[in-house]
């Protein structure tokens, strides 16, 4: 059995994939400095309190154990609180990961899993987004990502590193159980916040522009299952434990949906009712992006499930019923 360190492995996608590598037979070990992750989401795996940037606690637990492959969920991830505090995210994102690699390569683990995302491709020229697209970050969230991809390709040069780099669109939903989903504290994704609408009259939904050169006006963007993110990630391991070499893949259903189009779903799906405020555009923001998932799929063998956005927002829905979440 193979055992996977999976850093950031308590948080929202960290802890469904961990899951479904237990599912799959894996071995995952969970190592998460629990800054936005919850200890309940890893209940009855095997689970280690530490910070990638801990270069000793790191070369220990290469030491003891068997790590065939690393994921790397662990990072911070709000587009505008790192516009407000770059150093923040350049030294957890970036610096940090720079010494899980050194930690690695003293230890001779050299498979690495990486949680990159579409923000690494900033305001694409077309879509859908295909991953030879230019990579132009239009935050210092995705400057960070870039980053971190530059970097795995140098390793793969100097170091023999093999990875697969996974640029997710937007997660959303939760295992169909209910009893892990997203939660993020503040919460910052659309589908828990318009959720959030239905379940407390006195929370407003904000939807920031409607002049975008879309359908309906509002952002259009790709959202993904977090279980069908979790089926890739499998893929990705699979596929680096057979030597089949690095790779980037996008991960996204390759519709988009407008942020109107998510209030609708959300309204049929609850049945609630709830008013919605309308404000200022945000910088950066792009008006549309939708991925082209065709490479995952050919290469990967991978097919989201969850296609339709109705299915998706039910299980956000089940889970935020459910009570567990952290806070908003
Ligand atoms: N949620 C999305 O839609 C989305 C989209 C694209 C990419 N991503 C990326 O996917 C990954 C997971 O995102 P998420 O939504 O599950 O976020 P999350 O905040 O729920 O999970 C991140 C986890 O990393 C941990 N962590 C952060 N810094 C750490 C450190 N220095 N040492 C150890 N643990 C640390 C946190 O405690 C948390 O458990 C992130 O890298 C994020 O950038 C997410």
């Amino acid at each position: 059995m193979s055992e996977i360190l999976v850093t950031g492995g308590a948080g929202y996608i960290g802890s469904h994939v961990v899951r479904r590598l237990a599912e799959k037979n894996f071995t995952p070990l969970v190592y998460d400095n629990l800054s936005g992750g919850f200890r309940d989401f890893v209940r009855g795996f095997d689970f280690i309190e530490g910070d990638i940037g801990d270069y000793e606690a790191l070369t220990k637990l290469f030491r003891a154990r068997k790590i065939s492959c690393v994921m790397n969920f662990a990072s911070y991830i709000a587009v505008g609180e790192s516009v407000r505090d770059p150093l923040k995210y350049y030294d957890n994102n970036v610096s940090k990961t720079f010494t899980l690699f050194r930690a690695m390569r003293d230890a001779g683990v050299k498979n690495f899993i990486f949680s990159s995302s579409a923000a690494v491709y900033g305001d694409p020229e077309s879509t859908p987004i295909v991953e030879e697209s230019p990579l132009r970050p239009a935050s210092p969230y995705g400057r960070t990502k870039y980053f971190i991809e530059e970097a795995l390709r140098d390793l793969e040069v100097s170091d023999a590193f093999q990875s697969v780099r996974l640029r997710y669109f937007n997660a959303a939903g939760a295992d169909a159980s209910g009893d892990i989903g997203e939660s993020h504290v503040p919460e910052t994704h659309l589908v828990p916040l318009v959720l959030r609408a239905a379940l407390d009259p006195s929370y407003t939904i904000t939807v920031f522009g409607r002049n975008y050169d879309t359908a309906d006006g509002t952002c259009v963007r790709d959202y993904i299952h977090v279980n069908d993110l979790a089926d890739a990630h499998v893929l990705a391991v699979e596929r680096l434990l057979a030597g089949k070499g690095s790779a980037a893949y996008n991960l996204g259903n390759g519709s988009g949906f407008s942020v109107l189009e998510v209030i609708e779903s959300v309204r049929r799906v609850t049945g609630a009712s709830f008013s919605v405020a309308d404000g200022q555009r945000r910088p950066g923001d792009p008006a549309v992006l939708i991925a082209s998932s065709r490479k995952a799929m050919e290469e990967l063998g991978w097919t989201p499930r969850f296609t339709k956005l109705d299915e998706i927002v039910e299980t956000a829905w089940r889970w935020e019923r459910q009570g567990n979440r952290k806070g908003w």
